[in-house]
């Protein structure tokens, strides 16, 4: 259950509060710290740089520190008694390398988990915003997928976040902690102003490596699976701008100070692209073609996914402002252009 929120305020202060941003120099992370700065917020990065870079934190102090590591956790939350609010994004985020090393992932994302939980508890901190994503639900027709469809996750990685939402709803009900869970669909693009942008490595995902192919850098582009059942064979994704996921996250710290004491919340658009089709968008973007070679299908693909972005609209007031395609693949390729010098 959950209540609603007061209508939305676009400018949402944040003047004098400090939030935790555990992942805070990976990709969504980053974003998230830069909205919070504008909103005159102050965003604490936890992060062990295993994945995220220590350039993308530029908008508060950092602390270099493990999830894995109870006691390390704990210190570094002991360090910020103050703050109440705690953004968790940080995981081990690779599909692939799920099914090829459950244990790794299972330890970092949901041990990790735990002890970010236990620390919270110890010091205090009681509300939580938690990265979940759309690999929770299972192969279903059922499009756009609202919330309450079942999770019957089909790989590693949307295992492991189930898991975790299960352990913040616990939480929630024994001890009173307070959270949204986003279940983000496929987060895309780069901040309107180029300062930050995706930096997976290895990345696998689609944009930033179809740019690549079409900047004529790299081994060229993969395409897996063309015998999906689809109207073009190729898998089907809702592609939601990163910005837009960032402000997202503000509306969620305004609807908990509104009373929101848990939500589970689809972010996406409700639109369905082909690999096929943001591969023409690319194009049609750069004016460059996008070579591209077709292998068989990856393990852990879903045939298509998209979201029933309602509830977000209702709770949050929610709207993804930024997420045409066109401004996705044009502030992708604005950072990327800059970054690989093209
Ligand atoms: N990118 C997407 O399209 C997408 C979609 C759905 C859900 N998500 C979720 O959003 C979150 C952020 O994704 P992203 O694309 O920004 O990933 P990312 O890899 O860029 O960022 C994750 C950050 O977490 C840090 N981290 C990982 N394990 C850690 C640990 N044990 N201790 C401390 N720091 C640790 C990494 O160093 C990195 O900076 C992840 O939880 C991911 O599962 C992402």
């Amino acid at each position: 259950m959950f209540q609603a929120a007061a209508i939305s305020n676009p400018n949402y202060n944040l003047t004098g509060q400090d939030f935790i941003v555990v992942g805070g120099g990976g990709y969504i992370g980053a974003h998230v710290c830069k909205r919070l700065a504008e909103r005159g917020g102050r965003p604490i990065v936890f992060d062990n740089f295993e994945a995220g870079h220590e350039h993308a934190v530029k908008w508060g102090p950092f602390e270099t520190m493990d999830l894995r590591d109870r006691g390390q956790t704990r210190a570094a939350f002991q360090k910020y008694p103050n703050v109440k609010t705690v953004i968790h994004l940080a995981s081990s985020i690779e599909v692939g390398e799920g099914e090829r090393a459950p244990e790794e992932f299972y330890e970092n994302n949901v041990s990790g988990a735990f002890n970010l939980l236990m620390a919270m508890r110890a010091t205090g901190a009681d509300r939580l915003i938690f990265s979940s994503t759309c690999a929770t639900y299972g192969e279903t027709q059922n499009m756009p997928l609202l919330e309450s469809e079942i999770q019957n996750p089909f790989s590693v990685y949307g295992k492991t976040k189930l898991a975790i939402e299960h352990m913040i709803q616990s939480y929630h009900k024994a001890y009173g902690l307070n959270y949204v869970t986003f279940r983000y669909f496929n987060a895309s693009g780069a901040d309107e102003g180029g300062e930050i942008g995706e930096e997976h490595d290895p990345e696998t995902h689609l944009i930033p490596n179809a740019l690549k192919a079409a900047a004529g850098l790299g081994k060229g582009l993969k395409l897996f699976g063309t015998d999906y059942d689809t109207a073009d064979g190729t898998c089907v994704r809702d592609y939601i701008h990163v910005s837009d996921i960032a402000e997202a996250h503000i509306q969620a710290i305004r609807a908990m100070d509104g009373g929101l004491t848990q939500a589970e919340l689809n972010l996406g658009t409700g639109e369905g692209y082909s690999v096929l089709q943001i591969i023409n968008a690319i194009e049609k973007v750069t004016g460059l073609p996008v070579p591209y070679e077709v292998g068989p299908r990856r393990d852990g693909d879903l045939t298509q996914l998209y979201a029933n972005s309602a509830k977000a609209r209702k709770i949050l007031d929610f709207t993804p402002e930024n997420s045409t395609l066109e401004n996705i693949i044009e502030t992708a390729w604005n950072f990327h252009r800059c970054k690989w010098g093209v």
